[in-house]
């Protein structure tokens, strides 16, 4: 820590505790990046599981913190929309959030959907298998051994954004374009990557007309199995406005690369708070799936997902009005201890490692799931073929953020590999 920096994870349960509840307000993105968030959490559980915060930076709002809340309010799409987004911040732009399916509600959002799913199909993740294994292998080998190195760099971003430049079917050579914006998307400008909304925006133009040109190319081609032939040639989709098209663009950029990055980024960290738990690994190997669902659960890639209340509801003994914001904390859901046993331990061979809301529940449950479970399951069965420990040498650096849960570095050294 720097010199003055204040130690936020130290007085966390001081401070969570300290507030008084009814203006409690855990939607604050120095504790998430401090990850000093947990005691903030656990106490809603305890004390007021369906919480009401009458004023923060973004405006009132509910809070649901409890594993089977989340479910419900998950579940109930007409009593809690996501029509117009579905973080915490209400979006400002000058034409209104920008449109994409996420953020719809039926009919228009199953209509939608439908149209990117046959992307993520099993069948073709069963085509994409072969082409990420080879990849991953690639990027391993290319690692420096016995060097301190950026695992976010390094493997993280490099394998999603593979990935994800085949499923747009764009050049490799621009797949950490599409990183790279998919950072700006979700960066809070002043931390980071962005200084002003301005240059964000100015950012986006750049982005915007990347993919207005492959629009264009693929609309009047044969219709290809990439998601943008796919949205340009869809029955429901081809006739969208170009805004919604873009909005459905950065919809699939950030879905599909930042969450399994922060992912495998999460592994390595989880991974290196257990013993032994590489040879483990290599002679069960039956556990890398269990593994990669726990640290889905453990990470919780996307803290929170909006809704807004339909109508008057009455909920768990509180009144949700019409019109309110309501958020379902999932990283609080999945550390429950009504649901999950011990949910603060990293537990690779857990019972029912998929029971977690890291995916998020009813109409709206993550389509890329398979897809993000494929790309960390093949990086680890690769990894284990290599590697025989992988060090974790400084602290993380972590995203400033109430909604991404993720990491901007990861140092790592690599010294023991497999002869
Ligand atoms: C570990 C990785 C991932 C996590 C944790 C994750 C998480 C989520 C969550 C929480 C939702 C919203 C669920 C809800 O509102 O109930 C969602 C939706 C979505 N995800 Fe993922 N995701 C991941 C990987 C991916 C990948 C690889 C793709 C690539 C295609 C993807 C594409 C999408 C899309 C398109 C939606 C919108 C679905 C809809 O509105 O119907 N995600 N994801």
């Amino acid at each position: 820590m720097g010199e003055g920096a204040v130690d936020l994870r130290a007085g966390a349960a001081a401070a969570a505790y300290a507030e008084p509840l009814e203006t409690l307000n855990p939607a604050q993105p120095a504790l998430f990046q401090s990850d000093a968030i947990w005691p903030y959490f656990e106490r809603l559980r305890r004390e007021d599981p369906v919480h009401f915060c009458p004023d923060s930076p973004y405006g009132p709002y509910w809070s649901i913190t409890r594993y089977n809340d989340i479910l419900a309010v998950d579940s109930d799409h007409e009593s809690f929309s996501s029509e117009g987004g579905i973080t915490i911040v209400t979006q400002t732009l000058d034409q209104g959030p920008l449109p994409m399916f996420i953020a719809m509600d039926p009919p228009k959002h199953d209509a939608q959907r439908k149209t990117v799913s046959p992307a993520v199909s099993p069948t073709n993740l069963k085509r994409l298998a072969p082409l990420i294994r080879d990849r991953a292998g690639a990027i391993l080998d290319s690692l420096p051994i016995a060097e301190t190195f950026d695992w976010v760099d390094r493997v993280s971003k490099e394998l999603t954004a593979m990935t994800l430049a085949t499923l747009f079917d764009t050049p490799q050579e621009d797949r950490r374009r599409l990183t790279y914006w998919s950072d700006v998307v979700t960066a809070v400008p002043g931390h980071g990557l962005v200084d002003t909304l301005e240059q964000k925006m100015a950012i986006f133009v750049e982005y915007h007309a990347y993919f207005t040109k492959l629009w264009n190319e693929r609309v009047n081609a044969p219709p290809g199995d990439d998601l943008i032939s796919m949205l340009a040639h869809g029955p429901q989709t081809r006739h969208m406005p170009p805004r919604e098209y873009f909005g459905n663009v950065v919809l699939l950029t950030v879905g599909g690369n930042d969450t399994t990055r922060n992912t495998i980024t999460g592994s390595v960290l989880a991974l290196s708070t257990l013993d032994r738990a590489f040879d483990r690994l290599r002679a069960e190997p039956a556990l890398i799936p269990s593994m990669v669902s726990e640290t889905i659960r453990w990470q919780t890639p996307l803290a929170h997902m909006r809704r807004i209340a339909t109508r008057d509801v009455e909920f768990r003994g509180k009144r949700i009005r019409k019109g309110e914001k309501v958020v379902m904390w999932y990283v609080s859901g999945n550390r429950d201890p009504e649901v999950i046993v011990e949910p603060d331990v990293y537990r690779i061979d857990r019972d029912n490692p998929r029971r977690h809301l890291s995916f998020g529940f009813g109409i709206h449950r993550c389509v890329g799931n398979r897809l993000a479970e494929l790309q960390l399951t093949i990086i680890w069965e690769e990894i284990l073929k290599r590697f025989t420990r992988i060090e974790v040498v400084g602290e993380p650096k972590r995203v400033f953020s109430t909604f991404v849960r993720g990491y901007e570095s990861l140092p790592v050294r690599i010294t023991q590999t497999i002869a």
